[in-house]
């Protein structure tokens, strides 16, 4: 959450600023600011409004050019933790002002929480300072700005700061003082430098960057960074000069625009057959043969495998534990990162932790994975983000390809993560022997047809889902139901519906609706059956039927051509026939498009969902 940028170079340090946050939005949008330091001036400049940054970019318009020889600043785009989205919590936050209208002669940005910000605001108030937010941030910048007054320079001021600080961070600051630099640390909250000829950059996460450079530093917890137009370094906490290797990005920085299409969210659906065909290239032949020898972990000991994720990336952990108890027949537990990193958990060192995360670096599902260290148990990092924090908390990484994810909503990565749980399973149940090979290599050749299947599901529902969104007018609540595999698909299914049409929304098992649900069950309140196959579609037909007879208006994820799905659904949305281990794969995606078409009829910012952010760094 939070999303913070740091540039120092020419004179389009606003220009790049603003550039780095419209990619860093989806980490936050109540409010955004900049904060620039001008050589000769007393103070730090500063604009900063509330909402989503057009109002920023707005703001700076107005400033007729006046910022035009900026060269050196921190921009920040808010998700709010401590205080109300308002423009005085706002960041940034000025340390050193002179009077009340003063802005002062530090700037500081912040991703995280100071955990102790209550005693450091007692402490700085006895020592005559005032405050001008209710957040947890302006605390750092009067620690440093005392530091720079009394004559520390930026860097040592600011690594003296954090010592103060409990919690986690990702900081920039500016100084009058040091215009012609931007120094930076981060603790848990991630940090990236990016490397240019001439200027050097900042940013929460690589994609705030890529119109500008490929070439990356990453910062480690604990490190402090100075920038400046000709060099980036970084430093431990003593001070000590730290070599890092410089990291290639491959991303092309297309991926992060619209390409046409109205909103990010649909756009992500549409890529995902491509999204797919990346993902399985090369870890999955013609043949069907699964190579995942990019996995350097004994796999072949495993005895037990927990997945810990959080959101989307939770339900993918529930696919993936159909499939490796049905093909490799080893138990497996999806455990909520947020609640498993508490829990005091069973496990040893034949257990394997699959944690998945689409941006590597939420910080519940960091935490569970050291949780799981402390039993000894060797960690597989699931993830979209190439350097992210997970890929370097992790004994093996499998990368979910599928080029950045910019809507709040998961769509095309959850297809991916859901993807690579189904290559482990095959791996696993080869390494066990527990499928014959040809049954292996058959399933193989059947997951190769993941993209080919979307391709054709996107393809057949092409117009059809705007029918099941007339059913959405009135709606108070919605149901999702399936049985088996199914049942993950409706939990992802009533999830994104609630999360951007913001209608309150459950995902249940079919067969024990009756055991509650039902009672939510009249004509507003739509349910959604995802039919599935075999004996489970019998099973769910019949569920559904028992809603019917209670006035449901009923939508069915079915095959094209059900009749019984025609019969008791007022619209059907067709799905393919695929081979079995596809078929939540494919019903996912018209639970995609209710919930796109759905918000977009009540007028909803798709991409931007209220209260939401896409990366939860903080607990
Ligand atoms: C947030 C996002 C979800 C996402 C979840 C986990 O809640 O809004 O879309 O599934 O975080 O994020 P991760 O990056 O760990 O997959």
């Amino acid at each position: 959450m939070c999303g913070i940028v740091g540039y120092v170079g020419r004179e389009r340090c606003v220009e790049v600023l603003m550039e780095g946050l419209r990619h860093l939005e989806y980490r936050g949008y109540d409010s955004a600011g900049l904060a620039l330091a001008v050589p000769g001036a007393d103070e730090v400049e500063q604009v900063k409004r509330v909402g989503p940054l057009k109002e920023l970019a707005e703001a700076v318009s107005r400033h007729n050019g006046h910022f035009a020889q900026v060269r050196t600043g921190v921009g920040h785009t808010r998700w709010a933790t401590h205080g109300r989205p308002t423009e005085a919590n706002a960041h940034p936050h000025f340390g050193g002002y002179a009077g009340d209208g003063a802005n002062g002669t530090v700037a500081v940005v912040h991703n995280g929480i100071v955990e102790n910000h209550v005693e450091l605001k007692e402490e700085l108030r006895g020592r005559g300072h005032t405050f001008r937010s209710e957040t947890d941030t302006e605390v750092i910048a009067h620690l440093l700005a005392e530091r720079v007054e009394a004559g520390e320079p930026l860097r040592e001021a600011l690594t003296n700061t954090l010592r103060r600080l409990q919690g986690s961070f990702a900081v920039a600051a500016v100084s009058v003082r040091e215009p012609e630099k931007v120094v930076a640390a981060r603790h848990q909250s991630p940090l990236v430098v990016g490397l240019g000829d001439g200027e050097n950059f900042l940013a929460s996460a690589v994609q705030a960057l890529l119109g500008e450079t490929h070439r990356f530093l990453f910062v480690e917890n604990g490190e402090v960074v100075e920038i400046t137009d000709s060099s980036a370094r970084i430093y431990t906490m003593d001070g000590e000069p730290v070599e890092r290797e410089t990291f290639k990005v491959d991303w092309d920085p297309e991926a992060v625009e619209l390409g046409g299409y109205e909103d990010y969210m649909l756009k992500e659906i549409h890529e995902q057959p491509a999204a797919l065909q990346a993902t399985l290239s090369g870890r999955l032949d013609a043949d069907g043969v699964v190579d995942l020898s990019e996995v350097v972990l004994d796999l072949a000991s495993v005895e037990r495998i927990v997945v810990v994720a959080c959101g989307t990336a939770y339900h993918a952990g529930l696919l993936g534990k159909h499939a490796i108890e049905k093909y490799a027949r080893i138990p497996v537990e999806v455990a909520v990162a947020s609640e498993y990193r508490y829990a005091d958990p069973i496990g040893d060192e034949k257990t394997l932790v699959i944690a998945i995360s689409q941006s590597g670096e939420t910080s519940d599902t960091l935490a569970a994975v050291q949780t799981a260290r402390e039993f000894g148990g060797r960690v597989l990092a699931v993830t979209n983000t190439q350097g992210s924090l997970i890929t370097r908390e992790a004994d093996a990484v499998l990368l979910t390809k599928t080029g950045p994810e910019i809507a709040v909503a998961s769509t095309k990565t959850f297809l991916a993560q859901t993807t690579i749980l189904y290559l482990v399973a095959l791996e696993l149940a080869r390494l066990r022997g527990a499928l014959s090979k040809g049954e292996a290599l058959e399933i193989g050749r059947a997951l190769r047809r993941a993209p080919e299947k979307v391709e054709e599901t996107l393809d057949l529902l092409y117009g059809r889902v705007e029918e099941a969104v007339e059913l959405f007018e009135e709606a108070r609540c919605a149901l999702f139901l399936g049985r088996g595999a199914s049942h993950a698909a409706a939990l992802e299914g009533a999830l994104k519906l609630k999360e951007i049409s913001y209608i309150p929304a459950e995902g249940y098992p079919a067969g024990e609706m009756k055991h509650g649900p039902i009672a939510l069950v009249d004509e507003r309140c739509p349910v959604i059956s995802i039919l599935g196959e075999g004996l489970q579609r019998e099973k769910t037909l019949s569920n559904v039927e028992e809603t019917v007879a209670r006035g449901a208006n009923v939508i069915a994820v079915a095959h094209k051509g059900d009749t019984d799905a025609g019969r008791i659904a007022r619209v059907t949305l067709p799905v393919p026939e695929t081979p079995e281990i596809l078929g939540a794969l494919v019903a996912s995606v018209p639970l995609q498009l209710l919930a796109y078409h759905v918000a977009k009829d009540r007028g909803l910012n798709v991409d931007k969902p209220r209260n939401l952010a896409k990366s939860v760094t903080v607990e």
